[in-house]
């Protein structure tokens, strides 16, 4: 067998990483849910979920991948030999076309926006209404939606195929500063608006009252979504890195580089908002509906406009690629195929995956076979709902009571010699992060927090 690939730097690594974990979970879906949970009461539950569950379940992969150096599959199946643990890396596989499926059309509307900003037709937008007609008629042309989301898989693929240095961690490289350079300056835009203030108080002024269990629940099932846990993502990342590496200061900046960028996104989208009196609980339609209003009213909207789009772009497309390389490792590692093989025949399958959900803003509007959701909206849900903290948990499992502590502890000595823990603090945090995992999942489950 050939030798595996590895990154070529430590900041290649971190880049790809970070690239996975910030997408349109960050600046799509992390400002609209905290539009519709509540602000700054959210935020904190966000936060602590982050802390207690998301940055343990990233070390957790980053250890698994890297001592195994295989695809979630082969991982577990390393550790475990001869045991049906090998299926929650199955799990993840699976997972790839649930939500690269469904996440390459929202990237395909974000696509579709830029071409919308730049030929100048944000402009006849006045008022929330009309943006949401556009984004209805944009939606409902299968023409458009599909080409779109074709388009972004074709990007994904392209990068996929040249590898893992030569390109993710080119392409993380050049799209991870530009994405910061963009927020920064729509950032900046943002708070230099009359009114800012309310944006910026609506995100760090918690009104406990709204805090309920809803709340908690959709604040975790979003720390695994942002970033990038539970499917093998970063078990797969993880599996490039050398023993040499430090995982503990890597996923420390992966997890603060996420939650900051979501902020910063946060900050960027409310100032606009209310500095127009806007509503900020427009749900998953928000910077669809919400935003192309504003741009129009703003000094430099037309180019603040293509920026903001582009922004969302470049944010998926390095998600997307974390996702597609997830089955492509498992082809290469456990069947031997090409990478390249794989990476058409994936890409392509992905592709026809996705289209039910590319029409479910259109001709398939109504087909709502699952549970009264249209196929797009079921492929979120089972993903964000069930699959991640799922396979969050087994894996909180797997490490406590199978593979061991002390094995996971060693694992993260090795490139980082100074850190110490006992094999039972760290057995408690796992825990700790499991039992809240299974609050969600049974709570999710019974229907309490639908
Ligand atoms: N984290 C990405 C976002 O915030 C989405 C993503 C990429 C993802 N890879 C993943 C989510 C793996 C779950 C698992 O948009």
């Amino acid at each position: 067998m050939s030798e595996r690939e590895h990154w070529g730097s430590r900041t290649g690594f971190i880049l790809a990483a970070a690239g996975s974990a910030i997408g349109l979970g960050n600046i799509w879906k992390f400002p609209f849910i905290t539009g519709m949970y509540g602000g700054a009461a959210f935020v904190l539950a966000y936060l602590i979920c982050i802390a207690l569950v998301g940055f343990p379940v990233m070390l957790i992969e980053f250890a698994i991948g890297r001592r195994t150096q295989r695809n979630p599959v082969g991982a577990f199946k390393a550790l475990a030999p001869g045991t049906p643990w090998f299926m929650v890396g199955g799990l993840g596989v699976v997972a790839v076309f649930v939500i690269l499926s469904y996440y390459s059309v929202v990237a395909g509307w974000t696509l579709g926006y830029i071409f919308a900003a730049i030929s100048g037709a944000f402009h006849n937008l006045a008022e929330p209404s009309q943006a949401k007609d556009y984004f209805e008629n944009f939606g409902a042309d299968p023409f458009k939606t599909i080409i779109c989301h074709l388009f972004f898989m074709a990007l994904v693929s392209f990068v996929v195929i040249k590898g893992v240095k030569k390109g993710i961690e080119k392409w993380s490289k050049i799209l991870m500063p530009l994405l910061l350079v963009i927020l920064v300056v729509l950032m900046i835009r943002g708070l230099t608006l009359p009114g800012a203030e309310d944006g910026v108080n609506f995100l760090v002024k918690p009104d406990f009252s709204k805090l309920n269990g809803n709340t908690i629940l959709v604040a975790l099932g979003h720390a695994f979504f942002t970033l990038s846990l539970g499917m093998g993502a970063m078990i797969t990342y993880g599996s490039y890195l050398s023993r040499k590496e430090n995982l503990l200061s890597s996923a420390v900046i992966i997890v603060f580089l996420d939650t900051f960028i979501a902020l910063m996104a946060g900050i960027a989208i409310f100032t606009a908002v209310f500095a127009h009196g806007l509503a900020p609980d427009g749900g998953p339609a928000l910077i669809f509906h919400v935003l192309p209003t504003v741009f129009p009213h703003i000094p430099g909207g037309y180019f603040f406009g293509i920026l903001f789009f582009l922004l969302l772009f470049i944010a998926a497309i390095t998600s997307g690629i974390s996702l597609l390389e997830v089955v492509i490792a498992y082809f290469t590692d456990e069947k031997g195929w090409s990478r390249k093989t794989a990476v058409i025949v994936f890409g392509g399958l992905v592709f026809l995956v996705g289209v039910p959900s590319a029409l479910s803003t259109g001709p398939l509007a109504d087909w709502k076979i699952f549970f009264g959701m249209t196929f797009f909206d079921f492929m979120d849900y089972m993903s964000f709902k069930y699959m991640l903290p799922l396979g969050g948990f087994l894996m909180c499992i797997f490490v406590g009571y199978y593979w061991g502590a002390k094995e996971f502890i060693d694992e993260i000595k090795s490139g980082n010699p100074a850190f110490s823990l006992r094999p039972v603090a760290a057995m408690v945090l796992i825990t700790i992060a499991g039992i809240l995992i299974l609050i969600t999942l049974v709570t999710g489950i019974l229907g309490v927090g639908a």
